[in-house]
C-alpha cells in the first residue's frame, strides 16, 4: 500500500521517517527523532481530508495514511468518537503519537514480566493538539486510550511495522490475562456522512 494523499507536509514526513528508520536501529533514539519530526509537521499543519478524520459510531478506527511497502513503518489517522476508547493493549513495536485534533486521554501501565500478573498503572496524561508522545517501545508498550473532552479525537500514529496487520496483545488489567488481536485498517468512506 502506498500513500493516497497529497498533503505536502505528510509527504515530507513520510520521507523523513523512512530515512530515520533506515538510519537508526536503536528504538530509543529512533522514536525521539520521529517524535521531533512529527511535532514539527503538526506545528506546520497536516491537512487531513475529512473522510480520514471521520469517527465511526461503533468503535474507534484507524485509517491508513501510509504503509511502507517493506513494512518498516506505518502512519495511521486514529479516530476516537466522544465516549470511545480502547482496551488495555500493547503494540509489539515502537510507536509515536501526535494529536491532530481533540484530546487523547492515555493511561499507561508497566509491561508485565509474564502473562497472568496484574498490571500496574504508571501514568495518566491528556494530550492536546500539537502534542507528541512516544507511546511505545519494546520495554514500555502497554496503555489504554480514550477520547478526552467533548469532540472526537484524531491522532497521527506512527508505528514501526504495518500496524493494521500486526498481531498484538490486549490485557485484562486485574488478572493480566492476555488475548491477541489485530486492529485492522479501516478504509475511508469517501461518501458524505449520513445525517
Ligand atoms: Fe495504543
Amino acid at each position: 500500500m502506498t500513500t493516497t494523499l497529497h498533503d505536502p507536509q505528510l509527504a515530507t514526513l513520510i520521507d523523513e521517517i523512512g530515512a530515520l528508520v533506515a538510519a537508526h536501529d536503536d528504538e530509543q533514539v529512533l522514536t525521539e527523532l520521529v517524535a521531533e519530526r512529527l511535532r514539527a509537521a503538526l506545528a506546520t499543519g497536516i491537512d487531513l481530508p475529512e473522510p480520514l478524520t471521520r469517527p465511526d459510531t461503533e468503535r474507534y478506527v484507524m485509517y491508513p495514511l501510509h504503509v511502507d511497502p517493506d513494512g518498516r513503518f506505518s502512519i495511521a489517522s486514529a479516530v476516537w468518537n466522544v465516549g470511545q476508547g480502547t482496551p488495555v493493549h500493547g503494540h509489539e513495536t515502537w510507536g509515536v503519537v501526535g494529536i491532530h485534533s481533540g484530546v487523547e486521554h492515555e493511561i499507561s501501565f508497566d509491561k508485565p514480566e509474564r502473562e497472568g500478573l496484574p498490571l500496574t498503572q504508571n501514568g495518566e496524561e491528556e494530550w492536546g493538539v500539537g502534542q507528541v508522545t512516544v507511546c511505545c517501545t519494546t520495554d514500555d508498550d502497554v496503555h489504554q486510550v480514550f477520547c478526552g473532552g467533548d469532540e472526537p479525537c484524531v491522532g497521527i500514529h506512527v508505528y514501526g511495522a504495518d500496524i493494521g496487520t500486526l498481531p498484538r496483545r490486549s490485557y485484562q488489567p486485574e488478572t493480566g490475562e492476555v488475548s491477541w488481536f489485530t486492529s485492522r485498517w479501516t478504509q475511508p468512506n469517501r461518501t458524505e456522512p449520513t445525517r
